[in-house]
């Protein structure tokens, strides 16, 4: 799952905030905020975001505003709290396959998958076109955006068909078992794998 945090640092009469900035300075407070947030999606209003010096270091800032013509380096600027919660889901989730994908390469000719073969590893093709094919059939060419080994996400069946790269093809490659720790924090990842695997299995 997916957790939305709000994050406040609240004095003891209630106030949070003055003249457009935090009326006080504690380096815990500051140490508190970088270790809940780092490595993470930020979300915060055009005001906070023009009280930083820059944006924080290591997290995706996301900056909400009205005003559709507001630019700000180094932070992705949205108009609406539901399209910042949106880049920020997407952001998580993209941090959370970094963590568990490598970035692998394959020569012309080299086998992605083989045919009959337990699928150890899923592979989501970056650059290069790959053939596929079920037996002596070749029945698709895969390329960018496409991926391979999914059937490993979901059974120990073996690979369904062979896939051999037509040229250097780069991917990155997620073990089926941290895949499978990843469908469990973000379950929504379990119907797109799904429906990807009944469209293959219908062609
Ligand atoms: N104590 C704490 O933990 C803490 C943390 C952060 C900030 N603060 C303090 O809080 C104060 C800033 O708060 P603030 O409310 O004035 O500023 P803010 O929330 O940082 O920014 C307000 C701006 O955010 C945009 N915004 C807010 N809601 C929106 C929505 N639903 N859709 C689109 N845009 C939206 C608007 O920008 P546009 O005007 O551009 O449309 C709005 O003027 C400062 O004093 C700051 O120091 C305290």
């Amino acid at each position: 799952m997916i957790e939305i945090v709000l994050i406040v640092a609240v004095a003891d009469n209630g106030v949070i905030g003055a003249g457009g900035a935090i009326p006080w300075r504690l380096k815990s407070d500051m140490q508190r905020l970088r270790a809940m947030t780092i490595g993470r999606p930020v979300v915060m209003g055009r005001k906070t975001f023009l009280s930083l010096k820059r944006p924080l270091p290591h997290r995706t800032n996301i900056v909400v505003t009205r005003d559709g013509g507001f630019r700000a380096a180094g932070a992705v600027v949205t108009t609406s709290l539901d399209s910042a919660g949106n880049v920020a889901r997407a952001d998580a989730l993209r941090r959370s396959v970094a963590e568990i994908a490598v970035e692998v390469s394959f020569g012309a000719g080299e086998e992605l998958v083989r045919q009959g073969e337990p699928v150890a590893r899923f592979l989501v093709l970056l650059a290069g076109r790959a053939e596929v094919r079920k037996g002596k059939n070749a029945v698709d060419v895969i390329g960018a955006g496409d991926f391979v080994g999914e059937i490993g996400l979901v059974s120990r069946s073996p690979a369904t068909a062979t896939v051999t790269a037509l040229e250097p093809v780069q991917a990155l490659a997620v073990t089926t078992l941290a895949f499978r720790a990843l469908l469990r924090r973000v379950p929504s990842l379990t119907d797109r794998v799904l429906e990807a695997l009944a469209a293959r299995t219908a062609r």
